[in-house]
């Protein structure tokens, strides 16, 4: 069973976190290891340009060893095919093809062969539907548009997609105020569609909402603002004391970043046994 599957049919969220450096990987990996979750560690585009799709699964292999949990590799908020099979080809467990902003049916056609090519080459494909507001890389919209459940169905059915992206109120980066979710449209989704459900915009959404995304169909939470912040405030407060060194900094980044991304992890079993998601 893929790591989507066994998160829904055992009613958690696996830990996604926007990883880009190793003392990241190595706080991420500490957290989900503590809670007893998988770790699924996201790039972007710029990153997998900049580091290589093989010099980043090779990371992630190497910070999963000898860990008590899977160490997964995911390409966020792709919208380069390309790329997108090259990195499947180079191992990744699993990509995300972001045809948000394009019209339905190019998304679909678009899913569905990328959804074939990604299986022959081992990995698994995330979709999206709706436009999630906000900023995450390249990709960015001032608006949401709520994603709606009967072309969610039929977006599954059609695509072959291994998880889905869902809009339902959540948003990139920082909220301005309490972030609304819309739990009987997220209801509704989840009764849709059988596939696993991804919940974007982690940052800032309360450990209740989370907990009750998780207990209707959620099973991977993406985070990286947070994250982000945590990294730059270390790096930050570091650098202006005197006489630090490089593994300094790099422990100072950890102890930031590790309770930033644990602090996430509390809510994504509700009621579940913590070895349960292993
Ligand atoms: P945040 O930066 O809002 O946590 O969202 C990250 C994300 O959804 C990456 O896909």
């Amino acid at each position: 069973m893929h790591y989507f599957q066994a998160a829904r049919t055992g009613g958690y969220a696996v830990g996604a976190f926007i990883a880009d450096t190793l003392d990241t990987m190595e706080a991420v990996a500490d957290a989900c290891a503590q809670a007893g979750l998988p770790a699924v560690m996201m790039a972007g585009m710029a990153t997998v340009r900049f580091l290589g799709p093989e010099r980043y699964v090779d990371l992630c292999r190497s910070v999963g060893r000898g860990r008590s949990i899977p160490v997964y590799a995911h390409l966020d908020h792709c919208t380069d095919r390309d790329l997108l099979l090259r990195c499947a080809e180079a191992g990744f467990d699993s990509v995300m093809f972001d045809g948000s902003q394009r019209p339905f049916a190019e998304n679909v056609a678009i899913c569905a062969e990328l959804a074939k090519k990604c299986h022959i080459r081992g990995a698994l494909l995330e979709g999206e539907l709706g436009v999630i507001a906000g900023q995450e890389e390249h990709v960015e919209s001032a608006v949401s548009r709520f994603t709606d459940p009967a072309l969610a169905e039929e977006f599954v059915r059609r695509t072959g997609v291994d998880a889905l992206a869902v809009s339902v109120g959540n948003a990139h980066g920082l909220y301005q105020g309490a972030p609304e979710l819309q739990f009987p449209l997220l209801e509704e989704l989840a009764r849709r569609c059988a596939i696993p459900l991804v919940l974007h915009g982690g940052t800032g959404i309360p450990g209740a909402d989370l907990r009750r995304a998780v207990s209707m169909g959620v099973c991977k939470i993406n985070v990286g603002t947070e994250l982000r912040r945590a990294y730059m405030d270390a790096v930050r407060d570091y650098a202006s004391q005197e006489g630090g060194t490089a593994i300094g900094l790099s422990q100072a980044i950890r102890d930031r970043v590790r309770p930033a991304a644990a602090r996430y992890l509390e809510d994504y079993r509700p009621g579940g046994d913590r070895h349960a998601a292993l």
